[in-house]
């Protein structure tokens, strides 16, 4: 299943992270991706709030992956640096752990992912607006039914 939303702004970003914390479960992941400055941190920033991560999350960029404790690990990644090569083998236990994952960039290491995640595609509008595509198959078609509803009504 797959549904498109207009974020009209910051706020409407961090309502959709709230939608989605809602809804994990041990081992989810979420893949994003689309346009550099799209909001991709942005959003993993409200998501970590919601699942009781105190720490403030930032880019990890230079790292691939940072850890969080929250009610649920949360394993941040970056693999936008893994463009080239396409893995990195020491993300699997994180991946296929216990935790949650956030991926940045989610494409570049395809070949490692499982076949079902959340996938989420940010594109710029404007400055404030921001279009995304969220798709989930599978365990995460029930994740899109729900944020489907909170927008319908
Ligand atoms: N509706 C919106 N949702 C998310 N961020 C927004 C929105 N409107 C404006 N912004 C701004 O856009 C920027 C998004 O930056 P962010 O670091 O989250 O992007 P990113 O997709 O992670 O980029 P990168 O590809 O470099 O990792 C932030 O400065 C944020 O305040
Ligand atoms: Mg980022």
């Amino acid at each position: 299943m797959e549904i498109k939303l207009r974020l009209n702004s910051v706020k409407d970003t961090e309502i959709l992270a709230k939608i989605i914390s809602e809804k994990v479960f041990k081992g989810m992941i979420i893949g994003l991706k689309g346009d550099l400055g799209s909001g991709k941190t942005t959003f993993t920033k409200f998501f970590s709030k919601n699942i009781g991560v105190r720490d403030n999350l930032n880019s990890p960029t230079f790292t691939i992956l940072k850890i969080y404790d929250g009610n649920h690990p949360l394993y941040h990644m970056d693999v936008y640096r893994l463009e080239d090569i396409g893995y990195d083998y020491e993300l699997d236990e994180f991946i296929y752990g216990d935790g949650i994952s956030v991926i940045e960039w989610y494409p570049y290491i395809n070949k490692m992912l499982p076949n079902e995640l959340l996938s989420i595609d940010f594109r710029v509008i404007d400055e404030q607006k921001r279009d995304v595509v969220i798709k989930g198959e599978g365990i995460y078609e029930e994740v899109v039914k729900t944020i489907s509803h909170r927008y319908s009504n």
